[in-house]
């Protein structure tokens, strides 16, 4: 099935890792018009906080909050709901937590949105850090066996609590799909377009391939916020999304 260009474009989610609201506004005039979901990372949010959250929203943008909560259930309910009522399409909590924490932020939506008006947010989970080695999953967080296993179990956790996905490297997608079903999202990043910088992501692919693992959206950062011109950049990723069959 091929994408239309919002379509596409509602997939590309750019991470505004930007240490103020002023340098991430100028992205954002940059980008003007173009339809992408944004991403506000822990940099952005802890300087400029919730009121620049809402005008993104204000703006008509979907926002995925990346803020990763871990804590404990009470607490992880009382900041699922404090990030609800933002207005936020989407935000993040660790599998880590276990199921009473997953279950405990689904609570804090839901009381969120009751009688409010407000839209249920997607709530995802983060299962295990693209930057986590085999060698440090087994050697300091003392799990054993391979990265790929401790994912699909941390994702399989997600799913029974009742979340809508989890963030992943693209080259679990299909593991996962295939362990909780096609509906259950996969947000990932390490995607670089052909030819751009690896910086420090690792196990990375293309804005093309990661659609083919079946990918629902793609985090992507430096590859757009680090090119000469970052709209010019977007543009040719929703091209190459358009483009593929
Ligand atoms: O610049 P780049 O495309 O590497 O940005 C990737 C974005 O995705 C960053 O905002 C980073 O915090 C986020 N991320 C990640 N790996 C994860 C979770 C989030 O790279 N496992």
């Amino acid at each position: 099935m091929k994408l239309t260009m919002e379509q596409a474009a509602g997939r590309v989610m750019v991470a505004l890792d930007y240490p103020d609201a002023a340098a991430a506004e100028r992205l954002i005039t940059e980008l003007q018009g173009i339809p992408c979901y944004i991403k506000v990372g822990m940099q952005l949010f802890y300087a400029a906080g919730p009121s620049f959250v809402q005008s993104l929203k204000e703006r008509g943008y979907h926002v995925f909050l990346d803020v990763k909560m871990h804590d404990i259930p009470n607490t992880v309910k009382g900041g699922a709901g404090s990030v609800t009522k933002l207005g936020v399409d989407m935000f993040n909590v660790h599998a880590a937590g276990g199921s009473a924490m997953l279950e405990a932020a689904l609570e804090g939506v839901d009381i969120a949105i009751t009688g409010s008006g407000l839209r249920k947010p997607t709530v995802i989970a983060v299962t295990h850090l693209t930057s986590t080695s085999q060698t440090m999953l087994n050697e300091q967080i003392g799990i054993s066996g391979t990265v790929e296993a401790a994912v699909i179990r941390y994702a399989e956790l997600t799913k029974k609590a009742g979340l809508d996905g989890v963030v992943a490297s693209p080259s679990e997608v299909e593991a996962i799909k295939a362990a909780c079903g096609t509906s259950f999202k996969t947000i990932t990043p390490g995607i670089r377009p052909a030819g751009s910088e690896v910086n420090d992501q690792s196990r990375i692919m293309t804005p093309s391939e990661a659609l083919r693992q079946g990918t629902d959206y793609m985090v992507i950062g430096r590859p757009i916020t680090a090119a000469p011109s970052p709209r010019s950049a977007l543009e040719s990723i929703i091209e190459e999304l358009t483009s593929y069959e």
